[in-house]
């Protein structure tokens, strides 16, 4: 078995690990169906989602691409029908969410890196107690630059003297600028959740229902309602169910796409 070469830095050089995934043959055009037939569903039937069909939807946004793999998401899948009934009131009463089946909450978490970091650690241990050297540089990552870069301080107190210390660094040399307030780690926490909803609604299409993403909601009520710790962000509610007749408002329409691919 090849050792990990070290480096200090993964960002100096590629650790040599001696893994490989084969890529599986993938239908494309089966791909794009689902892509191109999942629409916003404002109305849908009252035929409930079987369990295994979220479940498998939930764990299917638990694999999307995140930051540093810390995984800073929650998904709450509301079925008790008082917090539903509370949720739809919370979601301003939109048809989307009155008449659907299912309702998610998907929840961005500024906080929970520490704990994350920690996991990572004792994955490391196992992995190195089962005989495969982790790279110091892959746990130097978690140990040390991790809570660098996330941790704010009190009151931002440590973002500001790092926006500072990148601020004269980055005249010098390439250095990451973000995050360096609680502002900006939202945004780091919102980015990974939205990646995350929308494998979820994917996965929900290509097993034959359909959702709607919602932010036409009161993010108060729902902090009360799911009792959120102060460091989580709604980032959307996600419906879910089998579209009814006229549960699309119409053909999609997106504008032409040279206003936003660019090739430069
Ligand atoms: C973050 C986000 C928030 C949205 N909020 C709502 C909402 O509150 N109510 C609603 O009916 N649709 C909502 N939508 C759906 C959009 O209106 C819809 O995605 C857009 O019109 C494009 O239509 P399509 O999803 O069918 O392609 C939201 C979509 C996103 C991504």
């Amino acid at each position: 078995m090849t050792e990990p070469k070290e480096s200090k830095n993964i960002f100096d050089e590629a650790p040599a690990f001696d893994y490989d995934e084969q890529a599986p043959l993938i239908d494309a055009e089966e791909f794009f169906k689902v892509i191109n037939s999942r629409r916003s569903v404002r109305v849908y039937k009252d035929d409930p989602v079987p369990g295994a069909i979220m479940t498998r939807s939930l764990q299917a946004a638990l694999l999307a691409p995140n930051s540093s793999n810390l995984q800073c998401w929650e998904f709450y899948w509301v079925k008790t029908p008082e917090k539903k009934a509370q949720l739809v009131k919370a979601c301003l009463g939109q048809p989307a969410a009155s008449t659907a089946p299912e309702l998610v909450v998907a929840v961005a978490r500024t906080k929970t890196w520490n704990w994350a970091r920690k996991e990572m650690k004792k994955i490391f241990d196992e992995t190195e107690k089962s005989g495969t050297k982790v790279p110091a540089s892959a746990r130097a990552y978690y140990e040390k630059l991790v809570p660098f870069v996330y941790c704010q301080g009190p009151l931002g107190a440590w973002g500001l003297i790092k926006k500072c210390l990148v601020w004269s660094m980055g005249w010098f040399k390439v250095i990451p600028r973000e995050p360096t307030s609680k502002a900006q780690l939202k945004i780091w926490a919102v980015k990974t959740t939205a990646l995350a909803c929308e494998n979820f609604m994917l996965a929900m299409r290509a097993q034959g229902y359909d959702t709607c993403p919602m932010e036409g909601y009161d993010s108060a009520r729902i902090r009360r309602i799911l009792k959120l710790p102060c460091d989580a962000v709604p980032v959307m509610v996600i419906s879910a169910g089998k579209r009814a007749k006229g549960g699309i408002y119409g053909p999609r329409i997106r504008f032409p796409s040279e206003n936003f691919i660019k090739e430069v």
